[in-house]
């Protein structure tokens, strides 16, 4: 197991101090809790300046001022999705054949695959597809799937400057555009013709630098899916930034639980005290989400805030790399989380750019890729060095992971039923919602209120028979 991204942004809106003082009870409950959990737990998860920082006076005013919910927040009455979904290999593949071949992935960055016949292959379920440039300088994508008798063609991860793509097992041969280009003792064949016999197509795009892939060729425009990050991003030069550093890891985690555990800072307290010190898990507000417009949205997200002067998320909070084109005063004092569905998180710092890709393996087991972007100008200084922002997210990454994983362990106990959301976690419910819409057919999230009024009634019926 291994790396992460940060606890997300918050969310919600200011209201009453009711609900400050609410948010603080709460927040001093997970403070007895995390209290009890730490005389058996790892002390790098949990340990006493984690418990301490939630009870900290700063904290305590502004949580009164800065509650994540409002009275009637869908979320404040619904429960969590019950732990089949994160557990039942039957539903990882309902959810390979609803979600991952039907959504535009992120499947890779340009600069990879830089020159005519550079390629990369990605696992996607049980899918292998191959992203290749061709002759005419266009990325495109295929099933990694000879059209002679079906055998996977390529079993690198990576590979470059390949003139054609040639199957191992009898030599059918293909162009870097995808066209059967060769195929032994074919002539004879009757209603036969190379030109129908071509790599399957996957539908492949571009945007920000990042090559995407959506398996359904049906599937809407890219740029029509993820229209709320371009919208949210148009101010800099996303396409501009190159990559400086990558770590992958794997966890014994349902991809799901990666994805929420993003959407929410409820956590970073007492799992990230690194972090909340940069920025207060209670800072920002939230800009987008899945289920609160027209349709189900791909992206939701927000930003937090750096506390006192602190410029970015580094070791030292504190960067002296210059900010990225186009950040604003604002910006600058802020990082975006957004959750761009399913597989992406985008976290936008003001002088880097951290992306994950979250790709399920099975039901318990994912893999995670964690990419840092920086500013071309920057990374051709001579002092160029990403590793305060890296080893800083490193370390959260793998905080991160750790109790992911403890999760898993206990959503598939026998005992543990559907739990209920804090008001710190507006964006998980969000994302539960959109995962639970579009797997139509999966459990409503709303909490069941009509409980007392039937018990009342069911009284006053024995009481009638009396
Ligand atoms: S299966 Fe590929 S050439 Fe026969
Ligand atoms: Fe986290």
């Amino acid at each position: 197991m291994v790396d992460e991204k940060e606890g997300g942004p918050g969310s919600g809106e200011k209201d009453s101090a009711e609900l400050g003082l609410r948010s603080w009870q709460n927040a001093n409950r997970e403070r007895r809790a995390i209290t009890h959990l730490r005389s058996f737990g790892p002390p790098k998860i949990l340990n006493s300046a984690a418990a301490l920082s939630y009870g900290s006076p700063m904290a305590r005013v502004q949580l009164s001022d800065n509650p994540r919910a409002r009275p009637g927040d869908e979320h404040l009455s619904a429960r969590t999705p019950p732990g089949t979904v994160y557990v039942d290999e039957g539903v990882f593949q309902q959810e390979m054949e609803k979600l991952f071949f039907r959504h535009w992935l992120n499947v890779g960055h340009v600069s990879q695959i830089p020159n005519p016949g550079d390629f990369i292959t990605r696992g996607i379920g049980t899918e292998s597809v191959l992203f290749v440039r061709g002759g005419d300088g266009v990325v495109r994508g295929f099933y990694n799937v000879c059209r002679h008798r079906g055998t996977r063609i390529v079993t690198d991860d990576h590979g470059e400057k390949l003139r054609s793509i040639v199957c191992p097992y009898h030599a059918w041969t293909y162009s870097t555009e995808g066209k059967l280009v060769g195929a032994p003792h074919t002539d004879a064949l009757e209603d036969f013709d190379k030109e129908d016999f071509g790599l399957y197509p996957v539908n492949t795009d571009t945007w920000g630098g990042f090559i995407w892939a959506n398996l359904d060729p049906r599937a809407e425009p890219l740029k029509e899916a993820i229209a709320p990050l371009i919208a949210r991003t148009e101010r800099w030069n996303v396409a501009g930034l190159r990559l400086g550093a990558k770590h992958v890891y794997e966890v014994n985690a349902n991809w799901k639980i990666l994805a929420e555990n993003y959407s929410e800072c409820y956590h970073c307290a007492p799992i990230h005290p690194g972090l909340n010190r940069v920025t207060p898990y209670f800072t920002g507000d939230n800009d987008a989400w899945m289920t609160r417009g027209k349709g189900v949205s791909t992206v939701n997200g927000g930003f937090q805030t750096f506390a006192g002067d602190y410029t970015s998320m580094t070791v030292s909070g504190y960067t002296k790399r210059p900010p990225l084109k186009g950040m604003t005063e604002d910006d600058r004092k802020r990082i975006y989380y957004w959750v761009v569905f399913p597989n992406m998180f985008f976290s936008m710092h003001p002088d880097y750019l951290m992306i994950h890709r979250d790709w399920p393996l099975s039901a318990s087991h994912s893999k995670i890729e964690c990419e840092w972007y920086f500013d071309p100008e920057a990374m051709a200084r001579p002092d160029f060095d990403p590793s305060d922002a890296v080893d800083m997210w490193d370390e959260i990454n793998r905080q991160d992971w750790a109790v992911c994983e403890r999760t898993q362990l206990g959503v598939g106990s026998r005992a543990w039923s559907r739990g209920r959301y804090s008001d710190q976690e507006p964006l998980v419910y969000d994302l539960d919602k959109a995962y639970t819409e579009r797997m139509a057919g999966a459990s409503s999230l709303a909490v069941k209120r009509p409980a007392r009024k039937r018990a009342v009634t069911s009284r006053k019926r024995r009481a009638g028979r009396r």
